[in-house]
């Protein structure tokens, strides 16, 4: 009883959540009666109902579809950075719209499909593809009610190329689409002017061929079946009703910003901060309880003794600062793992105070690139003063690999895919002068900064140590098994990993699924979350492999804290194998090849926050004793 209640009160809470990252992108626009509203095209996306089946988008003037096209043909809207990787591609449409004017069974053009295409276009619809519109920047989109939450809300997925579910393996077209277009009236202008505020569109399959007629009969009872056997013959139509609405324009995506589930985030947060402050809690309580009393124990033989006594931990004071191998590649990683954490927090920051509007199409993917943009002075500055601290005396080689590594490395992982999509005629790719731009961006403004923060850190040099190395290296004792770098890797990544999972989920959904995220509150604090479980769990660990006087804690911190990549490469196959079925070996390449991009990035946060934590943690705790 309480709980529910405080569930529900809870979820009111996301209501004025999911509201803030509402911000007025655009001007409104206000029609005069007759005025023609634009209606653009987007990509057809596969729609995420049961199944996903496919990650491929489509251009909607793709050949094979025969879509209607305007008179001299389809014209490209600007699109920003973000929303072009995203994958919209927005074109002009030759759908006539004008304010205020309803219209009932217009033919758009009658299209001709041969046989071959008529079986690519029933596969796509077999596959749930979905058409996208975008009609005075609103997307096109269905009513529904979250079936959890009994709220009525617009899904912007898209609406249905065809229906492949009445009569099962016997696919559809639709052919037909009724659009309800939700105007606001604007008073007390000498002439009435009306604001779009909400797009509907609902299409449907009728057979509107009437022999000895040329014109279509859209109420005919015939479903549109596309025969692959022969040519076919059939008309586009489209309905339009103007509904009046008392929607102000200022509030017309909160239809839109529909949460779903919202209790489950909010159980899956609670859940996770509830075990994490547990956690958090007790590693602290632990580690300073043992920690004080080793520490004055220590003190105290030192006092009183002369045959100093050494075990656990403090036995390796003249071990633990002693250089790692392959000190490059590991500042390397720190450097650029910091980078990107940076630009993790900022985006999300910016997400959370609502600048990321859904009307401004993209602007999450544009933010990020910003800000990788920006923050390329952080992995030098990073990257320099760790490579220094680890004894690093090479330089230059490191501030080129820093510059260079990580971006080679991502640009070549989505070269690839974009060749593949290339190759396979899908739309998804993304254009030859986006790439250039992204390319310049790096090399002009990203690159620079990194080798500016790359000196600036140079300047800062290396931290002191608290403590000197000794000449002789340590006989390493036999340990146990969990606290070798793989074993302690997987199980270190369990909690953070564990904390982050639902929310996973739904941001899964809706990168591969094409569904709008907007729970970046709950994002934000999740990220928050995985953070601190991240550092304590990697800091836990990396006190035991020190109280078994194994000393080589410096990659393994990085290891350990990137665990979770591993666990989210596990998660991904298992969404894989479980939540989609994808019929087309591209799509499964392209699945697996972001979910590899996904792996990496995560390694190098979870890694760098690791190996960061463990570093502090160490300089503290060594500080505070005394040695001889
Ligand atoms: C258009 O049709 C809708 C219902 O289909 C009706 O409510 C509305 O009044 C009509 N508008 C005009 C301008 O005729």
């Amino acid at each position: 009883m309480l709980s529910s209640n405080l569930l529900s009160a809870l979820s009111l809470l996301t209501l004025p959540l999911a509201s803030a990252f509402y911000l007025p992108g655009t001007a409104p626009r206000d029609y005069h009666e007759g005025e023609k509203i634009d209606v653009f095209v987007n990509t057809l996306t596969p729609m995420l109902n049961s199944k996903l089946h496919s990650l491929i988008s489509h251009d909607y003037y793709d050949d094979r579809f025969h879509f209607c096209q305007p008179a001299g043909g389809p014209v490209k809207q600007p699109e920003s950075l973000g929303s072009i990787l995203f994958g919209d591609r927005i074109l002009t449409s030759p759908y006539e719209i004008n304010m205020m004017e309803n219209s009932t069974c217009k033919s758009l053009c009658q299209s001709s499909v041969p046989k071959e295409d008529a079986k690519f276009i029933n596969d796509r619809i077999k596959e749930d593809y979905g058409l996208n519109f975008i009609i005075d920047g609103l997307p096109s989109s269905e009513m529904k009610r979250d079936l959890k939450t009994n709220e009525i809300f617009l899904d912007a997925q898209g609406f249905n190329l065809g229906d492949d579910e009445t009569i099962p393996d016997k696919p559809a077209l639709n052919n037909h689409y009724d659009i309800f277009i939700q105007y606001h009236t604007k008073e007390g202008y000498s002439s009435k002017q009306y604001r779009v505020v909400g797009v509907l569109v609902y299409p449907r399959t009728v057979n509107s061929m009437v022999s000895g007629s040329n014109s279509p009969d859209c109420f005919a009872t015939q479903p549109l079946y596309l025969s692959e056997a022969t040519h076919n013959e059939f008309y586009y139509t489209y309905s339009v009703s103007f509904i009046p609405s008392d929607i102000p324009w200022g509030l017309r995506w909160d239809a839109y910003l529909h949460v779903f589930d919202p209790k489950i985030h909010w159980f899956s947060l609670i859940n996770s901060l509830v075990i994490v402050g547990f956690l958090v809690f007790m590693v602290a309580m632990v580690l300073y309880r043992t920690i004080s009393k080793d520490i004055s124990r220590y003190n105290a033989i030192d006092l009183s003794e002369d045959v100093q006594e050494d075990y656990g931990w403090k036995l390796v004071h003249g071990e633990v600062f002693r250089l790692p191998p392959r000190p490059m590649v590991l500042s390397v990683m720190v450097g650029n793992g910091t980078h990107l954490i940076m630009m993790c927090i900022v985006t999300l920051l910016f997400a959370l105070f609502g600048f990321l509007s859904p009307s401004n199409r993209g602007s999450l993917a544009t933010v990020l690139l910003i800000c990788w943009t920006l923050f390329g002075c952080v992995s030098g500055y990073v990257s320099s003063r760790t490579y220094s601290t680890l004894g690093g005396d090479q330089w230059k080689p490191n501030l080129i690999l820093t510059t260079i590594l990580f971006p080679i490395v991502v640009f070549s992982i989505i070269g690839l895919l974009n060749l593949f999509l290339i190759f396979s005629s899908a739309s998804g790719a993304v254009p030859f002068g986006t790439i250039l731009a992204i390319l310049l961006l790096w090399f002009l403004i990203s690159a620079p900064l990194c080798v500016a923060g790359y000196f600036f850190g140079m300047k800062h040099g290396s931290f002191k140590n608290p403590v000197s190395t000794s000449s002789i290296p340590r006989q390493i004792p036999p340990k146990p098994w969990y606290l070798n770098p793989f074993p302690s890797a997987v199980l270190g990544g369990i909690l953070p990993f564990g904390a982050a999972f639902v929310e996973l989920y739904f941001v899964l959904s809706s990168l591969f699924g094409n569904r709008a995220y907007y729970a970046f509150g709950f994002l934000f604090l999740t990220f928050t979350v995985f953070v601190l479980t991240t550092a304590t769990t990697t800091v836990l660990f990396t006190y035991f492999v020190l109280c078994s006087e194994e000393y080589r804690w410096h990659w393994r911190s990085f290891l350990i804290g990137g665990g979770s990549a591993f666990w989210l490469f596990t998660y991904g196959i298992w969404y894989w194998a479980s939540r989609l079925s994808l019929d087309s070996f591209t799509s499964v390449v392209l699945y697996f090849g972001y979910l590899f991009l996904f792996t990496l990035l995560d390694f190098l946060i979870g890694g760098s926050i690791g190996y960061i934590a463990t570093y502090f943690a160490i300089r503290r705790l060594y500080s505070s004793i005394r040695v001889d």
